[in-house]
């Protein structure tokens, strides 16, 4: 019997943050029950934006040792660096070839971090979800395990396999996006209406995965509720934006459903709330913490893991990349 595979990556700019937690590894650990796993750290898609190249090799590392951290295990899963499995960016050109300008040019992403790094608005910035398509379609994946920015991204990722399958036959599976009910969008603590994002300028809207206990906690703390004069807790993401975001990280880290949480502060001040998402969040944090600095000390097993993975994961990749180009008549 062959289990569904699933792929699902994150990129190496960066702290990871409780959102790309509680967007995409958590589930990621679970499905390895289920699924067929490759996770990668998308390296190749870093250097959309300018990285140093010493902080992006650390950076890599530390992504790799918290995914281990997390609980992703080497053992059941493919583990692995884009950059080291060459077909991604080989199947990538191709379906570059396959992409309309005018797909490209509707995606939300790349509007938003084009505003916001005017003098690096690169090609490769702007085809970006052709990578990412080429990272999913490559292994088949049928299913990929994303927090609800990527959802546009993954629709696009279904038009260009389902082009490619019309004109070739058969060639790509379709894959199907898998969003949490909770954590699908972790918001920022000072600006609830944007996503919590490991790129953000401003570190007050960010909860590292790394960050120091105490530091959280007072962030926490100081995040942002709301200026209407009902100081009630109630869930209502257009109205109580921030007192929402607090709620919905309480149910996605303490596993209790907003609908049973909400009346458990009927008579409570916002500070009460605070105060539990805090210790939530550091009880979830303070064991992935102490994981994580014993693994990100042991070099030799890092880089076995990451041979490993990739060694895995370029069984799949290569068979795919045959297939095209033999379809392509290469
Ligand atoms: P970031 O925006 O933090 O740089 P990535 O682009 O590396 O994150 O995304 C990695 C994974 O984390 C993706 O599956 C994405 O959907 C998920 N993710 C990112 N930010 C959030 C968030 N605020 N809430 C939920 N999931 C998120
Ligand atoms: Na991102």
């Amino acid at each position: 019997t062959t289990k569904p595979v699933v792929l699902s990556g994150c990129q190496p700019s960066g702290q990871l943050t409780l959102g790309n937690y509680l967007g995409a590894i958590k589930q990621w650990v679970q499905m390895q029950q289920t699924h067929e796993c490759l996770y990668m750290i998308v390296d190749l898609h870093a250097i959309t934006v300018r990285q140093n190249p010493q902080d992006l090799h650390q950076a890599c590392l530390d992504g790799l040792a918290l995914y281990l951290a997390c609980g992703v295990n080497p053992d059941e899963s493919a583990i692995f660096m884009q950059s080291h499995v060459p077909e991604h960016a080989q199947l990538g050109w191709v379906l570059n070839c396959y992409t309309q300008m005018g797909e490209l040019n509707r995606m939300t992403q790349f509007k938003d971090k084009a505003q916001k790094n005017q003098s690096n608005v690169n090609v490769g910035l702007y085809a970006y979800p052709v990578l990412q398509a080429a990272d999913i379609l490559l292994y088949q994946a049928n299913e990929v395990p994303v927090g609800q920015d990527q959802k546009q991204h993954l629709e696009l990722t279904r038009d260009i396999a389902t082009r490619f399958n019309n004109i070739y036959g058969d060639v790509f599976t379709l894959p199907e996006p898998c969003i949490p009910k909770n954590g699908a969008r972790v918001m920022s603590l000072q600006d609830p209406d944007k996503k919590m994002s490991k790129s953000d300028t401003n570190p007050n809207n960010v909860i590292g995965l790394l960050e120091d206990t105490k530091k959280l906690t007072k962030k926490i703390k100081r995040a942002v509720t709301d200026s209407d004069e009902e100081a009630n807790i109630f869930f209502d993401i257009e109205k109580k934006a921030g007192v929402s975001n607090l709620l919905s990280l309480l149910s996605a880290t303490g596993g209790e459903s907003i609908e049973a949480l909400v009346p458990q502060y009927e008579d409570k001040m916002y500070g009460h709330l605070k105060k539990d998402v805090a210790e939530a969040v550091v009880a979830l944090i303070n064991p992935i913490q102490e994981e994580y600095s014993r693994i990100r000390s042991d070099q030799a097993y890092l880089s076995d893991v990451m041979h490993k993975g990739s060694a895995k994961a370029r069984e799949k990749a290569s068979d795919t990349l045959s297939r095209v180009y033999k379809a392509l008549g290469f």
